[in-house]
């Protein structure tokens, strides 16, 4: 996270989630920023100016009269200095005076005479949120061009449980750092394949490689925070969801493979339907493939919270059972799912770029045994036999439909040169370089990037800052393109 320079002014409303305003003052100046606080009247009730004075080591304003700024114009000058406005927690009253463009107090007035972005962070009961008169307010504020982050959904002050708790600290901090990022990838959709796979040989046992998943899930994050519709495909990797990223777990290279093919098959059967007329039989016929896929579909998908791994413990171990002799079938179907809600995450156009970060294993075992393999008392050792798995990334650019294909190299010797031959092989435009061994698990990594004409080095950097770098590469090649 990065807020150095940033100045934003924290307004505070009068809710019980106040108690984490303070908390969140804190984070964003952990990311650099300088936050000025600035509390309703009824935000005093729940924690003290004091508290939020001590922590940002500025004065906190409450009254419009106050009296300690030069020209007693507090509403304007407050915001003339500011980056953003940060209104969290904001209470079902403010947000409807927001709405309104009501300025009674300090907090409201300097929203309305505000020159900077304005985002805020609901926090209230369930009931409060669900009222048509808050989602009227949310919308209006929405269509203004007011950024909202959350709420969430969870337990509540008041005892019950439901949608209307305030972002975390964490979370807020993070939201308004990715709101800085400029919307480069805005309106593109990106597929990322990150992570190793994990090929068994017996219920207990298998083969994987050292891919903790950090770089794909930092390029899945930064493509997101540059604006994309992102949807990762995760090999085994107890790694957090980026937020906002559609998320599909898988285990096996096949499993991985089904996947990818079946977020493709989905985008270009929502793009032909797009084209052409949907007769009422067509749409039947879909509505029953979407709730055959929404039982059955390609991996455990899940947005901004991990979902369930196709592990291979429970049998075959395949979550893509219903597509398994078929995989052009569960294709199908998935897609015939798209435009009738069944597969939520689904966005009704084309994949615009796919990024192939994943270390796919190059081959499975082939006598893969269905009880757990005993150790003899000869002292011999099972003789494992192996098969190519399918080549995920070289098929994708085969596609007529292909998107802007990137490839991940993950050499151990001679980068440039087998990065380059690997290009060539695999038909890619871009493909990203990197020292396999020296950057499995670690924070950093150094990347070469090399197309048709030539080869461009991406310094040793945090893979967040890499990923960054990349997502701004992809959006002027998709720009150029
Ligand atoms: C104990 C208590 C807790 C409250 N918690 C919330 C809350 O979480 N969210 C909310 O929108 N209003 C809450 N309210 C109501 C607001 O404080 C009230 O609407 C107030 O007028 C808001 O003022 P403000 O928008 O100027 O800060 C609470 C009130 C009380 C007495």
């Amino acid at each position: 996270m990065n807020l150095k320079g940033k100045r934003i002014v924290l307004g505070v409303t009068g809710g019980v989630a106040a108690f984490k305003a303070a908390y969140l003052a804190r984070e964003l100046q952990r990311a650099g920023a300088t936050v000025q606080a600035v509390m309703t009247e009824a935000a005093t009730h729940f924690v003290g100016t004091a508290t939020f004075q001590a922590l940002t080591g500025l004065p906190v304003y409450t009254d419009q009269w106050d009296t300690r700024i030069d020209n007693g114009m507090a509403h304007i000058e407050l915001t003339r200095v500011a980056d953003a406005v940060l209104i969290a927690p904001a209470s079902a009253d403010f947000i409807a005076k927001l709405a309104h463009g009501l300025c009674d107090d300090l907090l409201t007035t300097l929203c309305l005479a505000r020159n900077c972005p304005l985002a805020v962070v609901p926090a209230m009961n369930r009931e409060m949120w669900a009222n048509p008169a808050t989602q009227r307010n949310v919308a209006m504020l929405r269509d203004d061009g007011v950024a909202i982050f959350g709420p969430d959904s969870g337990d509540q002050a008041c005892g019950e449980t439901g949608e209307g708790r305030m972002l975390e600290a964490e979370q807020i901090a993070e939201a308004m750092d990715a709101f800085f990022v400029p919307k480069t990838l805005a309106g593109r959709r990106v597929l990322i394949t990150a992570g190793p796979t994990f090929e068994p040989i017996d219920p207990v046992r298998g083969i994987t490689n050292l891919s903790s998943g950090r770089m794909g899930f930092a390029i899945a994050r930064a493509c997101r925070r540059a604006g994309a519709d992102v949807t990762l495909i995760a090999g085994p990797v107890s790694l957090p969801t980026p937020d906002g990223v559609v998320r599909i777990d898988v285990t096996t290279a096949e499993q991985m493979h089904r996947a990818v093919m079946t977020e493709l098959d989905i985008a270009r059967a929502a793009a032909r339907m797009r084209e052409g007329p949907v007769t009422a039989a067509t749409r039947a016929a879909n509505e029953a493939a979407a709730a055959d896929y929404g039982a059955s579909g390609a991996g455990a998908r899940s947005a901004g919270a991990r979902g369930a791994v196709g592990g291979f413990a429970d049998g075959d171990g395949d979550p893509t059972s219903a597509g398994d002799d078929d995989p052009a079938l569960a294709g199908e179907q998935a897609a015939a799912a798209v435009d009738y809600g069944a597969s939520a995450a689904s966005p009704k156009r084309g994949i615009d770029a796919f990024i192939s970060v994943a270390a796919v294993a190059d081959w499975r075992v082939a006598n893969r045994s269905e009880q757990k393999l005993k150790k003899t008392d000869d002292g011999g050792a099972p003789a494992l036999e192996f098969v190519q798995n399918p080549d995920i990334l070289a098929e994708v650019a085969r596609r007529p439909d292909a998107p802007y294909c990137v490839g991940f190299a993950a050499e151990s010797e001679d980068l440039a040169a087998n990065a380059t031959a690997k290009r060539e092989r695999k038909g890619v435009p871009l493909l990203v370089a990197n020292i396999g061994h020296e950057t499995f698990g670690r924070d950093e990594n150094e990347l070469l990037l090399i197309d048709a004409h030539g080869s461009r080095r991406l310094p040793r950097a945090s893979k967040d800052a890499l990923a960054a770098a990349l997502a701004t590469e992809l959006a002027q090649r998709l720009r150029a393109r």
